[in-house]
C-alpha cells in the first residue's frame, strides 16, 4: 500500500474512533503529539561513563532497569533508575527497550570514507598498500556524484553500526568533503572532516600545492565549520606526502582558525618512520616534524602512534593532542601493537578508531574486540609482561564513547548522558544472535556482559541508532 493511502486509512480510522471511543482517540492523539514533539523516556539497561576506568574509582553510571529521558530538543534531560525517572515524569511517552542496553552513540576517532569500497585489499603493508590500492581508489572522488554515492553508503554503515560521530578523512578533492558533509546533514549527524592536503610522493592526479591546499581548506572551513553539527579538520595526510611549505600552510590555518581540528597519521609503520627521518633529516623524530609546524595542540588527532617513543607520548600529553587507536587496521596492515598503557601512563587522550579501509570493520564492537587482542599480544611481545594488564571491556566501551569525545574535545556535547548533551545513543541487543543469547545468559556481571558483546557482537547487535533523539 502506498504511504499516502496508508495515511488516509489511518486518518479515517482515527476519525471513526473519535466518534465511537472519544477517550481512546484523545489518548492516541496525545501520544502521537508526544511522539513527535514531546519528551521521551527510553527504558532499558542504561550505561554511560563519567570518567576513565583506568583513572577513576567509579567511572560509570549503570541502571539495570533505567531510563534515558530525552527532550524535544534532542538533548538529554536526565538518566536514572526507571522507578525514579518515570515517577517524576508521568506524562511522557515511554519507549520500552527492556532486555536491551542503551549506551551513548559510538565515536569513530579516525576513518577514511573514500576507502569504504576497498576494505579487505590483500597482502600489502602501509606504503605499498597506499600505492597499490588507496591512491587509485581516491582518484575517483574528484567526481562529486561519485563521492556522494560513497558518502551515502558510508554514513549508512556508520548508523547501522551505532556510530553517531566520526572524524573522517576525505580525499584531496574539496568536493569529496562537500559530499560527505551534505550527506551527514540529511541525518543531522555530527561529523568532523577535512580535505586531505598532499603535495608530494603521491601520483600527480592526487596532488595539490601548498597554495591550493590552503585556499581550498580555508573555503571549506568557511563553508562548513560549525554549520549545524559539522566541524572541520585541517588534514595533512601524513608527513611524507606534504612538503615543509604545505605543513607551514596547515599551521597557518590552525592559527587563523583556532577551534578547528588537525587530523593526520603518525608512527604507524617502521618503513614509514624511516622515510620521515630521510625526508626531514633535521627533525628529532616523527612527532617533532608536526610539532615544528605548530600542528600539535588540543583538537589535534594523530592516527595510530604504534611506534611512538616515550618522549613522544610525553610531548603529546603536554600539548593536549590525542591518539586514535585503530586495532583492526594495525593488525590488518601488520603495522604493530599500540601501547595503550604508555598512553595511560603519560595521560595522553585516546579514542578508538576503525581506520576503514585499512581497518576491517565499521563496527565499534568488532573494533573493541580486536583492541583486546592487540593488548593481549602486546603483553606477549613486551620485555616487561608483568607490568601489562588486559584491556577491560569497561575501558574499551569508554574509549569508544566518552574517551573518544574527550580526544575530540567534545565532552560537553557527546559521549555521555550528561544532562544537556546531544542525545546520540545506541540500543544494543545482547541476544541478537543465537550464540550471543546463549553466551549472554551465562554472563553474571556488567563487565562480562560487555565483554561478550564486544567479543561476539557486530552490527547485528545494534538494534537501533538515535541521532539527537531521532530514530534512524
Ligand atoms: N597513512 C597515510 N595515509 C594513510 C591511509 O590512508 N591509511 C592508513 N592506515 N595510514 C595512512
Ligand atoms: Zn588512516
Amino acid at each position: 500500500m502506498s504511504k499516502a493511502r496508508l495515511l488516509c486509512l489511518t486518518a479515517a480510522i482515527a476519525a471513526a474512533m473519535a466518534t465511537t471511543f472519544p477517550a481512546q482517540a484523545k489518548k492516541q492523539q496525545q501520544q502521537q503529539q508526544q511522539t513527535t514533539y514531546g519528551t521521551v523516556a527510553y527504558r532499558a539497561s542504561v550505561l554511560h561513563f563519567t570518567g576513565d576506568p583506568a583513572v577513576t574509582q567509579q567511572p560509570y553510571e549503570y541502571y539495570e532497569d533505567g531510563v534515558l529521558l530525552v527532550g524535544s530538543d534532542g538533548k538529554v534531560k536526565t538518566v536514572g533508575p526507571a522507578s525514579t525517572v518515570l515517577a517524576a515524569n508521568q506524562n511522557v511517552q515511554v519507549v520500552d527497550y527492556r532486555g536491551r542496553l542503551i549506551v551513548p552513540g559510538f565515536i569513530d576517532s579516525h576513518v577514511h570514507y573514500p576507502q569504504t569500497e576497498m576494505i579487505g585489499s590483500f597482502g600489502e603493508q602501509l606504503l605499498e598498500w597506499l600505492n597499490t590500492y588507496t591512491f587509485p581508489t581516491e582518484k575517483q572522488f574528484g567526481n562529486k556524484d561519485y563521492a556522494r554515492g560513497v558518502a551515502r553508503t558510508f554514513i549508512g554503515e556508520l548508523v547501522k553500526n551505532g556510530t553517531t560521530t566520526a572524524l573522517v578523512m576525505g580525499t584531496v578533492h574539496p568536493e569529496s568533503v562537500d559530499a560527505l558533509f551534505e550527506e551527514a546533514a540529511t541525518r543531522n549527524m555530527r561529523i568532523i572532516a577535512g580535505k586531505v592536503m598532499m603535495d608530494r610522493n603521491a601520483p600527480d592526479y592526487l596532488l595539490d600545492t601548498p597554495e591550493t591546499s590552503y585556499a581550498d581548506s580555508k573555503a571549506l572551513i568557511q563553508r562548513w565549520h560549525k554549520r549545524g553539527r559539522a566541524l572541520y579538520a585541517v588534514t595533512p595526510r601524513f608527513a611524507p606526502t606534504s612538503t615543509p611549505e604545505q605543513l607551514t600552510m596547515a599551521g597557518k590555518l590552525l592559527q587563523e582558525y583556532p577551534d578547528v581540528y588537525m587530523h593526520t597519521h603518525i608512527s604507524e609503520n617502521k618503513s614509514e618512520i624511516a622515510w620521515v627521518q630521510e625526508l626531514f633529516p633535521a627533525s628529532a623524530g616523527y612527532l617533532d616534524v608536526y610539532n615544528s609546524f605548530g600542528l600539535s595542540r588540543k583538537r589535534s588527532v594523530y592516527a595510530h602512534g604504534v611506534h611512538l617513543r616515550e618522549d613522544e607520548f610525553a610531548s603529546l600529553a603536554s600539548t593536549g593532542a590525542a591518539i586514535a587507536f585503530c586495532p583492526t587496521s594495525n593488525l590488518f596492515l601488520g603495522s604493530g601493537l599500540f601501547d595503550l598503557q604508555q598512553a595511560e601512563k603519560h595521560g595522553v587522550k585516546v579514542g578508538m578508531g576503525t581506520d576503514v579501509g585499512a581497518g576491517t570493520s565499521f563496527s565499534a564492537l568488532r573494533t573493541m574486540g580486536e583492541a583486546y587482542k592487540v593488548i593481549q599480544l602486546h603483553k606477549a611481545f613486551t620485555d616487561t609482561p608483568a607490568d601489562k594488564k588486559p584491556l577491560t571491556a569497561l575501558k574499551s566501551f569508554y574509549l569508544s564513547t566518552l574517551g573518544a569525545a574527550r580526544a575530540l574535545d567534545l565532552e560537553d556535547k557527546i559521549g555521555s548522558f550528561k544532562a544537556g548533551n546531544e542525545a546520540d545513543f545506541v540500543v544494543l541487543n545482547p541476544n541478537a544472535t543465537e550464540l550471543l543469547k546463549f553466551r549472554s545468559a551465562k554472563a553474571t556481571s556488567l563487565e562480562e556482559k560487555l565483554f561478550v558483546l564486544q567479543t561476539l557482537g557486530d552490527d547485528r547487535a545494534v538494534e537501533r541508532t538515535y541521532i539527537m533523539g531521532k530514530r534512524q
